[in-house]
């Protein structure tokens, strides 16, 4: 099944991307660290204009540690890109992001004025959170709302940088199915928009695939089944989801085990190496 976020925003987007990126000096980009690429949303890197961008690859504390090292690699190789991996309850690293920002521009503009940037990023991936916790106070949790927010912006100074009040809101760019049931799998997309059950069945086999080890201390298990939803049976054996009759409530125990990927119970997971995406783009290229 397909997911289609905000079809028709495209162009409404586009100008208030390019409109908000004419007042700032920077960008901070939030990603998810588990998913850095699927979480993105290109129209950032197509209208930065050279302006740079700060990526901030958060919840790095549900991510796998060498897998986000990668990643960082990759984006700190990027012109005009530094990236810096961080959980919202690092404050320490939070507390410096005015000091990076401002290394970040150059000399001649930040010598007169606050730096100024915006946060942006697509849905759930903390943007609130990090903004709470830069400016120190709480917020109002912002709706959901396609594209960069209409509403009068106010910018909050804080240590030299001049922070928008409001965070830009974008949409991920699903580039094939994996991408919209990895953004599903971790929290991004929302049950609605995608069967529950699809999800279940691709994230057992993700996790069959890549952290098998992860699914035996979990859920007991010394020998894993080779089907993904023989795996989700598995797992309503084991946590008594039955129906009457003996037979495994499946809905049950796809939930069970998203919510336990999502809450970090199985482990650091990343749902995407540098390398896949590096061959995905290469295929790409040629094609
Ligand atoms: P948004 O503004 O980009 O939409 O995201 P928001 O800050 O609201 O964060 C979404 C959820 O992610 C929140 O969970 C928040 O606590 C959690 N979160 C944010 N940063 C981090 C992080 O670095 N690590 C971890 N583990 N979690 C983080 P929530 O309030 O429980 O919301 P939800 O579960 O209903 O989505």
């Amino acid at each position: 099944s397909q997911i289609n976020w905000f079809p028709g925003h495209m162009h409404k987007a586009r100008k208030e991307i390019a409109e908000v990126m004419s007042e700032i000096d920077l960008v901070i980009e939030v990603l998810d660290a588990r998913l850095p690429r699927s979480s993105e949303n290109p129209l950032v890197n197509q209208l930065r204009k050279g302006k740079p961008v700060l990526k901030i690859l958060n919840k790095q504390d549900l991510a796998d540690p060498q897998i986000t090292e990668e990643w960082l690699a990759h984006f700190n190789s990027q012109e005009g890109v530094r990236a810096i991996a961080l959980d919202a309850s690092q404050q320490k690293l939070v507390k410096r992001l005015p000091e990076i920002c401002k290394q970040m521009i150059p000399t001649r503009a930040k010598a007169e004025r606050p730096v100024r940037a915006m946060i942006m990023g697509i849905p759930n991936v903390g943007k609130s959170t990090l903004l709470n916790a830069i400016l120190g106070r709480k917020l109002a949790k912002v709706g959901n709302e396609p594209a960069v927010t209409r509403q009068q912006k106010r910018y909050t100074v804080q240590g030299g940088l001049a922070l928008s009040d409001t965070p830009g809101i974008l949409w991920p760019k699903i580039e094939d199915p994996d991408s919209g049931y990895r953004l599903a799998a971790s929290g991004a997309i929302k049950d609605t928009a995608i069967e529950h059950e699809l999800v279940a069945t691709f994230a057992a086999r993700f996790m069959l695939d890549h952290y098998a080890d992860n699914l035996r201390a979990r859920y007991r298990l010394t020998d894993l089944p080779e089907i993904a939803d023989d795996l989700l049976d598995v797992i309503g054996r084991k946590r008594g989801c039955l129906r009457p009759g003996g037979v495994v409530d499946r809905h049950k125990a796809s939930e069970i085990l998203i919510n336990e990927m999502r809450a970090g119970t199985l482990g650091r997971i990343s749902f995407e190496t540098l390398t896949e995406w590096q061959q995905k783009d290469e295929a790409a290229r040629l094609a």
